[in-house]
């Protein structure tokens, strides 16, 4: 059996008056590869920022390789975990290449960030020739790729990736996940993707959790939850979260 890496336990967030997650329990293995589903506002992103020390955590319990922690960012950093959020935040004004130096910015030595750069471009070689292009000027699914580039460049355990396909034309979209099965493949990385889009990750994804209303309403191999017609349901409004 593979090494558990990240555990979530009965966590809870609120902001505010708003319940965004209640009870919620996850796990992902160490190279696995992780779906969660649901509505908006059904909690998925949040899930993503407690992992990343983004969102307060009220309640619960967060596990890194069996070892309870707080999350804060730069230490999940470097534990060895990268957040894609969702709407591929970018500094459109700054260049492709400054973008994925961002990403690495953590790291100290300039010749290991340069390597990094490097190896995160030769699975992206279509930026290769863009990298003095401001971002701003790619299109939606050139700024996706930069996004996934520059996650990569900190040489994660795992990747935390919100609805990379958001906005992007089916053709693109296509182009994006091609991408991300690639990343999986030859990194060996752990990924938690956020996606509604989940019949075209079926071929990539092993497991899935379904998401209602702050709650996890099912989890389990990715085939028998579409089979299960849950997300029909779900996206319905005919599954009760609380
Ligand atoms: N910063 C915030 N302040 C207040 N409420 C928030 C904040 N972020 C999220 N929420 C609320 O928490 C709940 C869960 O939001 P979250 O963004 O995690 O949902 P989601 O499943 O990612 O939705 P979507 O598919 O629209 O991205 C929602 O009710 C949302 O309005
Ligand atoms: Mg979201």
């Amino acid at each position: 059996m593979q090494e558990t890496l990240l555990q979530l336990k009965n966590i809870s967030v609120h902001y505010g008056g708003v319940k965004a997650l209640d009870g919620v329990t996850i796990s992902l293995d160490e190279g696995e590869f992780v779906a969660l589903m649901g509505p908006n506002g059904a909690g998925k992103s949040t899930v993503l920022k407690a992992i990343f020390g983004l969102a307060p955590i009220e309640k619960g319990e967060v596990r890194w390789r069996g070892s309870v922690i707080s999350p804060i960012s730069h230490e999940m950093v470097e534990r060895g975990v990268s957040f894609v959020p969702q709407g591929r935040r970018m500094f459109t004004h700054l260049t492709v290449l400054e973008n994925l130096e961002m990403g690495g910015f953590v790291i100290r030595d300039s010749k290991l960030l340069k390597e990094r750069i490097n190896e995160a471009l030769d699975l992206f070689p279509m930026l290769k020739p863009k990298l003095k292009a401001k971002s701003g000027t790619l299109s939606g699914g050139g700024q996706q790729m930069v996004a996934l580039a520059r996650g990569l460049i900190t040489d994660p355990k795992v990747l935390l990736l919100d609805e990379p396909s958001l906005g992007l034309a089916p053709k693109l979209v296509k182009a994006v996940f091609e991408k991300i099965h690639e990343i999986h493949k030859r990194r060996g990385v752990a990924i938690i993707i956020v996606e509604h889009n989940i019949k075209s990750l079926l071929h990539i994804v092993s497991r899935a959790y379904v998401f209602d209303k702050g709650s996890v309403v099912i989890e389990g191999k990715a085939e028998s939850i579409v089979d299960s017609g849950i997300l029909e349901r779900v996206f319905l409004g005919h599954v009760g979260g609380g």
